[in-house]
């Protein structure tokens, strides 16, 4: 996320704003600024939300999008490297990749390599860039915040749950410290490293009570039990949802108007309840939808397109 200054990510928020209608389908259902440009996924990990919203936001821009994943059926198991497939890859003429994989800074790797403009679409526990722009735009929409520098001066926002390995932590907190939000962090054991929320530029509280006291936002993610090494012990469902669960009780500690986000996949009953989820407070699918501009305005400005 630190690839882009603050005046270049209100930029694609802006962007992304004007092309809403597009995303929610309530306005023309297709805006064919990038007919002819063609798109590469490469996701070797598994995604719901942010492979089909960017393919989404390039079919409604009118691009092509064609997925490669480098498994048996590619020329991998005939010993090809990888950055031979890339070189290849590119050689098809490719305008962007959209890369997430589970090794951390394989995006960042693969511009050596490739002509085409790269988007980091996660990887490992590093960064989850697009999330953070969605999140952004998700709570100045629901303060009624224009994209600007220092938009969120003001707001208190929680990030709670696996923030060591939560990509989308290490994205969020960085945007939102640049555009004025005050952060803090809280996670079970050592999920929440005050080494780690001091560089992202977040405080540390001891619980979630204490997290969530006078918060404007509420950001929850699951455990990473994917990443987990074994000698990490989390409590069981049960337990977790009672110590660092987002439940109706403790809604009540949010500021009044605060809302509750969660980048998905939510496991619900454990980081948070089922009412909250699914309550007033909750901008979860909003978040998603907000993902389809967000991603629409970023692979406009990597393909060089200006969404007027
Ligand atoms: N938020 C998010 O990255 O979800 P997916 O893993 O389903 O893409």
């Amino acid at each position: 996320i630190a690839d882009l200054s603050p005046a270049e990510a209100c930029a694609v928020l802006a962007a992304a704003t004007r092309v809403l209608p597009l995303a929610e389908g309530t306005g023309a259902r297709e805006l064919p600024i990038l007919r002819g440009a063609q798109i590469l996924s490469v996701f070797s990990e598994p995604s719901t939300r942010t492979r089909l919203s960017f393919e989404v936001a390039a079919r409604r821009l009118g691009a092509e999008v064609v997925h490669f994943v480098q498994d048996a059926a590619s020329s991998a198991s005939k010993g090809e490297s990888e950055r031979d497939a890339l070189q290849n890859l590119d050689a098809m003429g490719f305008d962007a990749v959209v890369v997430r994989d589970r090794r951390d800074g394989v995006p960042r790797a693969w511009t050596e390599v490739m002509r085409a403009r790269v988007v980091n679409a996660g990887d490992g526990v590093n960064e989850h860039p697009t999330q953070a722009l969605l999140d952004a735009l998700t709570i100045l929409e629901a303060f009624g915040r224009a994209p600007a520098q220092g938009a969120m001066t003001g707001l208190r926002v929680a990030v709670c749950g696996d923030v060591r390995h939560g990509r989308v932590a290490h994205s969020d907190l960085q945007l939102f410290r640049t555009l004025g939000a005050q952060c803090v962090v809280a996670g079970p054991g050592d999920l929440a490293p005050p080494e780690l929320a001091a560089r992202l530029g977040a405080t540390v509280a001891p619980s979630l009570d204490e997290a969530l006291a006078g918060a404007d936002v509420a950001v929850m993610l699951r455990i990473q039990r994917e990443r987990l090494g074994a000698d990490v012990a989390i409590p069981d469902a049960a337990s977790y949802h009672a110590a660092w669960g987002l439940t109706p009780a403790r809604l009540r500690l949010l500021a009044p108007g605060a809302i509750v986000m969660h980048p998905g996949p939510i496991n619900r009953g454990v980081e948070i309840a089922d009412a909250v989820a699914d309550g007033p407070h909750s901008r979860i699918l909003r978040q998603v939808t907000l993902g389809v501009a967000v991603r629409m305005a970023v692979l406009a400005r990597a393909c060089g397109v200006e969404l007027l």
